[in-house]
């Protein structure tokens, strides 16, 4: 079955059985566990670590400080390191939680129990943690230099004179939009086992980028990057905070060097709360200005969000109102205010998944207060082309996806004021969805064998968003075979490189690959079977010419010319497609919300979902996507919070337990998601875009204006809990 084809995950029986090996499964003989003593204060110095208790547990091998570390001469800033410094080189503490000592231990138990008993001697500072609102301080926060890992945008944007234009609009809003803290919590935490051989390293890591993480540790290392082999068989879940080389990638090489033994670390819960990355707290200000008609004059869009004390992290949040909506007049910018804390990384739906909660939110304001329906605003509104350049898109079908959606959803028989269901008040909201769309150069090579098996070998990773179900569907149809006849091989840098598993990219570039790969295997397996290539086609292990009766075996073909396999390498180089025009993703979310004003409580109900992506090469596999980032959504809109304590400089609960994530029984089962029908050829040959984040992009504007709609209280404050609903 191909592209398409609702093929279920070839995936799935491995990993619902448990047979799946990820990092942590895996061990290396004679192998040590470790354990990281971090930080206990936000800000300091370490000034001695006694390790004689630690030493004296059974099962301990040894306890490494910064004085037994080597000084790395890397510069290290910007990716693939995930921040400017390196845990365990100096006596510094710069944020609660940080790394300060590495507990090797024979076992998981022994290198715990060391790591109790290390007794560390700190010589406090003062903390730098703003607990005012931190909008209060955007005045006098500098603008960020350019190191700012993940990606970089520019932090102002301005096309004509939006302040004064959005000061002289007949109607406007202007308001302040916060959430807070949020972490990643994959179900599998990061985990890594480093081994060397002379001076060649083998490391086992749970990442979305297995070549940032050989790149980086070939320069930490001073080695050739061949001699750096990184190795990523299953990645339980990242949303972002395995995109990047941190802390325990690089501590454990390190360690394995010093003790020239393999070293495997299994961060905890709490050390993923610790030193990894998250969402920082995020204030935006937006202010959206139109005529009595709803034609938008001017949007203004401020954000401002927490970062390290040494390298700015920005949440490009101004993304979503850069290029959303056709407006004359708009002011951009992003600032970072600095503080002793972790460093923030990007989450699922970076940039635009804030950000569309801000302006998404505005526009509903300025709906309300026009009297035109929501839906309307945004229609009136409806860019044509892309608002900050003028390029045109690559392919958008927003139109469609919001008549779609609105159509499926029922949301223009929406009424006026809310419905009642016994203790319920029963709201609806709607909110665009959109996403930018990253694309990376890949690689990816495919051999056909004699029994018409064919295998594609690529350096991608399995995060689980379904590309080992559609990576062989893309190269069914070309090959002719079922895609359960093909076998995906990933995670390895010694495969064909293939970029990173962030950006929702994979399909267009890694996919891309494979399909050219396939081509130009059919393409060989024709000049063999003295077909022109373009002529020739394959079905059910055969080849012929297009339309003709008569075909040959893959096997007779191949034997024939003494071939036992046959390969073919497919590249996709993002610059040779689509150049000059704006390509994004673009949808609309409608929800459905139960409000208990007495108890406070907020139920989701019904969801409707409806997007413009490009061609969809598996409707079942992206149906999963776009619905977990509709649960994404509503985690960000009513649950999640991680909790930071200023007096402490820390998150108060570094477990589970303490925070509220969506679990089954907080998600309805009437959630609808819809694909208009769409091929981006500009996009890349596959035809398709991103979908991974787009879905977690609106939905909680979408939640926060059906509160508005059930309650007529406007909650400008994330998560939407009790204590702001009840009364
Ligand atoms: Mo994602 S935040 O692009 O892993």
């Amino acid at each position: 079955m191909g592209i398409g084809e609702p093929l279920a995950r070839i995936d799935g029986p491995l990993k619902v059985t448990g047979s799946a090996s990820y990092t942590a499964d895996l061990r290396a003989p004679n192998m040590l566990h470790a354990v990281f003593v971090t930080a206990p204060l936000p800000a300091g110095k370490v000034i001695a670590i006694d390790s004689s208790d630690a030493l004296a547990e059974p099962g301990v091998f040894s306890v490494l400080t910064h004085h037994d570390m080597p000084q790395s001469k890397t510069a290290i800033a910007g990716p693939p390191f995930a921040h400017s410094f390196l845990p365990l080189q100096d006596e510094e503490i710069r944020h609660e939680g940080q790394p300060i000592a590495i507990v090797l231990g024979e076992t998981l138990e022994a290198a715990a129990a060391g790591a109790e008993k290390v007794n560390v001697s700190i010589a406090p500072a003062i903390a730098r943690i703003p607990v005012a609102p931190l909008w209060s301080n955007v005045d006098r926060i500098a603008l960020p230099p350019k190191n700012t890992g993940y990606f970089y945008l520019e932090p102002e944007f301005a096309k004509g004179e939006a302040d004064r234009t959005l000061a002289l609009a007949t109607q406007h809003v202007e308001a302040v939009y916060s959430q807070p803290p949020r972490h990643h919590n994959p179900m599998e935490p990061s985990a890594v086992l480093a081994q060397w051989e002379g001076d060649a390293l083998t490391l086992y890591a749970s990442t979305q980028h297995v070549y940032a993480l050989r790149m980086g540790l070939a320069a930490l290392f001073g080695i050739p990057s061949e001699r750096v082999r990184v190795i990523s068989k299953h990645t339980g879940g990242a949303f972002g905070v395995k995109g990047l080389l941190w802390p325990q990638e690089a501590l454990a090489a390190l360690a394995a060097k010093i003790v020239q033994r393999p070293v495997r670390v299994v961060l905890s819960r709490a050390d993923m709360y610790s030193f990894l990355g998250y969402q920082p707290r995020i204030v935006q200000k937006v202010g959206v200005g139109s005529d009595d008609k709803g034609v938008l004059a001017a949007i203004t869009h401020h954000v401002v969000n927490l970062t390290t004390v040494t390298d700015d992290f920005i949440e490009f949040a101004t993304e979503a109102s850069k290029s959303l909506y056709a407006t004359p007049s708009m002011l951009l910018s992003q600032r970072a205010e600095r503080a002793h804390v972790a460093m923030p990384t990007a989450m699922r739906a970076p940039g635009e998944g804030p950000g569309m909660w801000a302006l998404e939110s505005a526009m509903d304001e300025l709906a309300v207060k026009l009297g035109i329906d929501p839906l309307d605003l945004r229609l009136i509104n409806y860019a044509e082309t892309e608002p900050s350049t003028g390029a045109p898109w690559s392919s958008k079908k927003l139109r469609e996806a919001y008549e779609e959606g609105a159509r499926l959803f029922g949301w223009r028989e929406r009424a006026g004021s809310p419905r009642r269901d016994g203790d319920w008040i029963i709201g609806q909201g709607m909110a665009s969805c959109f996403m930018g769309t990253f694309r990376f150069p890949s690689r990816a090579r495919i051999v056909l064998r004699r029994d018409a098996t064919a295998v594609i070998e690529t350096g991608t990773q399995d995060i689980g968003t379904g590309i080992p179900t559609i990576f062989p569907q893309i190269a069914s149809d070309v090959l002719g075979l079922a895609a359960s006849r093909i076998e995906l091989r990933l995670g390895d840098t010694e495969l064909p490189e293939a970029g990173p598993t962030y950006g929702s990219s994979s399909t267009m570039g890694v996919g891309a690959a494979v399909l050219a790969a396939a081509q130009e295997v059919r393409d060989r397996l024709a000049r063999l079977a003295n077909l022109p290539p373009d002529e020739a086609t394959m079905l059910d292990g055969r080849i012929g010419r297009i339309g003709a009766t008569e075909t040959q075996s893959v096997g007779e073909v191949m034997q024939r010319a003494g071939e036992t396999e046959i390969a073919g390498l497919g590249i996709f180089d993002p610059t040779q497609h689509g150049t000059g025009y704006a390509m994004r993703t673009f949808g609309a979310v409608f929800v459905e919300v139960g409000v208990d004003p007495a108890l406070g409580l907020l139920r989701l109900r019904r969801a409707v979902g409806s997007y413009s992506v490009g061609r969809i090469v598996n409707p079942r596999t992206a149906r999963s996507q776009l619905l977990g980032g509709i649960v994404w959504g509503w985690g960000m809109a009513a649950m999640e919070q991680s909790a930071f304590e200023p007096t402490l400089g820390r998150f108060l609960s570094k477990n589970l337990a303490g925070v509220a994530i969506p679990v089954n029984a907080d998600i309805p089962s009437e959630i609808t998601v819809h694909f208009v029908d769409e091929i981006d050829e500009k996009a890349g040959p596959i035809g398709g875009k991103g979908i991974g984040e787009l879905g977690a992009t609106g939905v909680a504007a979408a939640v926060a204006n059906a509160v508005f709609h059930a309650t007529g209280k406007r909650i400008r404050d994330l998560p939407i809990t009790p204590d702001k609903l009840i009364g």
